[in-house]
């Protein structure tokens, strides 16, 4: 019988990430040189129809209960609201989510509800506007900040907001983050730094770890278990002052959480990665574009999931970071 998205340690991504666009218009320094990268080739580029055809692959072949969309930056894809709405009227519907730097989100939102999206994700790293603009080298604070506010008004709720913490730069401001968070409704998750940037630059010493953000957060606030189910959430959650208010961790190095991994993504040139760290993708859409028929295209999904290694491995001495930087992938 036909099955689900399986690798061989029985892990099953039900989780799918779709990457639109490695395109951004911001330049986050722990992500991209300032002058961008070389953007990958339109012709390369999945169509509208191609990123619908192979959701709808995954969705009702294989298994698949959650599509996040991201990028670089998902807003700046033309046709998003289109494929959304298209997405959200397969059956099974799936959940829809969206992980964005928030520009231009306040006139989107709107639009974005109408067509089916559940839920947002915003980076928002630090609140002071000199230090947004040198780590994004982008002067855009009060776009991210109308961004959150607009998504909140539209109902793409829980806004999860995602910071990371760099030391030297805005590692001080956990506290105020959360405060920020707390005051306006949203759910903050800090990210440890992870060696995916374009110039290959991460450092594991300077990267802000899980047990310095907690012990920041715990200066100013309790922070206790979070009773609800984990499950295969990236993130770590506590209570804040006892709650309903959380406060999430991501600590990809430090607290490693492949074991429970359920994802596979969708890169915006049509190649399927198994795993965030793969050094090796599987290409859909040359597959696609040979004429493949759905069940082709699903077996090979299976292949490329069967393939997924047990962990990222970067504590290995032979770990190598994927030629694909974060950008291109989606995170
Ligand atoms: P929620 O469903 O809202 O919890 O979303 P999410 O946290 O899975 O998605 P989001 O796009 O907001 O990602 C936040 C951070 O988690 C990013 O830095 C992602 O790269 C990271 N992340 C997401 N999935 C994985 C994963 O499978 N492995 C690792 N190591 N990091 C991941
Ligand atoms: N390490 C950790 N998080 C990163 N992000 C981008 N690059 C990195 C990195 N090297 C974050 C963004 C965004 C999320 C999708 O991933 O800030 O919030
Ligand atoms: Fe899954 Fe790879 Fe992320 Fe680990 S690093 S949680 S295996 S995608």
């Amino acid at each position: 019988p036909p099955t689900g998205l399986v690798d061989r340690y029985g892990r099953v991504a039900r989780d799918l990430r779709v990457s639109l666009t490695d395109k951004c218009n911001l330049r986050c320094t722990y992500c991209m040189p300032a002058e961008g990268l070389p953007w990958l080739a339109g012709p390369h580029l999945l169509t509208d129809d191609e990123v619908v055809r192979l959701i709808r692959v995954a969705v009702c072949r294989l298994g698949v209960d959650e599509v996040r969309f991201t990028g670089g930056e998902p807003l700046i894809r033309p046709g998003l609201v289109g494929i959304v709405e298209a997405v959200a009227a397969l059956d099974p519907r799936p959940r829809i989510s969206l992980t964005t730097n928030g520009i231009g989100l306040d006139r989107l939102a709107p639009a974005l509800r109408a067509a089916g999206l559940d839920r947002v994700n915003v980076s928002l790293d630090t609140l002071d506007r000199e230090r947004f603009t040198r780590l994004t080298r982008r002067d855009r604070l009060a776009d991210v900040l109308a961004g959150l506010a607009g998504a909140a008004t539209a109902g793409l709720t829980p806004v999860k907001i995602n910071a990371v913490l760099m030391r030297g730069v805005n590692e001080d401001e956990a506290p105020t983050l959360l405060r920020f968070a707390l005051d306006h409704g949203y759910e903050l998750r800090f990210i440890e730094q992870m060696p995916l940037d374009a110039q290959h630059g991460w450092d594991r010493a300077a990267m802000v770890t899980a047990d310095e953000i907690l012990a920041a957060l715990r200066a100013a606030y309790d922070l206790s278990p979070d009773p609800t189910e984990r499950g295969t959430a990236p993130a770590e959650t506590w209570l804040v002052d006892g709650g309903p208010a959380r406060v999430g961790v991501i600590g990809t190095v430090t607290r490693p959480f492949c074991g429970d991994c359920d994802r596979t993504r969708l890169t915006a040139d049509g190649q399927i990665r198994n795993c965030l760290f793969a050094t090796e993708e599987s290409d859909l859409r040359g597959a696609l574009r040979a004429g493949a028929d759905d069940e082709e295209l699903a077996r090979r999904w299976r292949a490329a999931t069967l393939g997924k290694r047990a962990g990222h491995g970067i504590d290995d001495p032979s770990f190598l970071q994927p030629t694909r930087p974060m950008s291109a992938i989606g995170g």
